[in-house]
């Protein structure tokens, strides 16, 4: 009777083991999507930014018009719709992300808000 249980329990503990391991690895599955998200959708990527912003922003306008007195951009908000604004009349297809690293970028170099 005690050999039965044992040997019927054996396989059962080890059935409850690899479910947890499945589990685990589960959750570190979710864990590492959720670093990955935080890694990319965090804080602007200045770099980019400054990147994207050579390439496309200084057919128009020199950096001079972030700088001058009577500059129209007065705080974060104005300054990320007249990105959108710029950047739509130029044509250039960004994703959001994209969008927020030139806004970071001038913010970071010219607007300090
Ligand atoms: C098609 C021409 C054109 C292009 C290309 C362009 N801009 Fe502009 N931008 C303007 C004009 C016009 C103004 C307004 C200048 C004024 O009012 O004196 C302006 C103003 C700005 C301002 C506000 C400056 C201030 O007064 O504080 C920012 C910021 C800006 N642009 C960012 C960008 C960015 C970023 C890009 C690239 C996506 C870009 N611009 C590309 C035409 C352009």
């Amino acid at each position: 009777m005690v050999a039965l249980i044992e040997t019927g329990h054996q396989p059962a503990a080890r059935f409850l083991q690899a479910d947890k391991m499945e589990i685990l690895m589960k959750i570190f599955g979710l864990f590492l999507v959720a670093l990955t998200f935080a890694a990319t959708s965090g804080a602007a990527d200045i770099d980019n930014g400054s990147e994207l912003h050579s390439e496309s922003c200084m057919q128009c306008h020199d950096s001079a018009a972030y700088t001058r007195e009577d500059r129209k951009v007065q705080d974060l908000a104005r300054l990320g719709t007249q990105v959108r604004f710029c950047k739509d009349n130029l044509g250039v297809t960004w994703f959001d992300d994209e969008v927020d690293d030139v806004i970071g970028f001038l913010n970071q170099q010219y607007y300090h808000f």
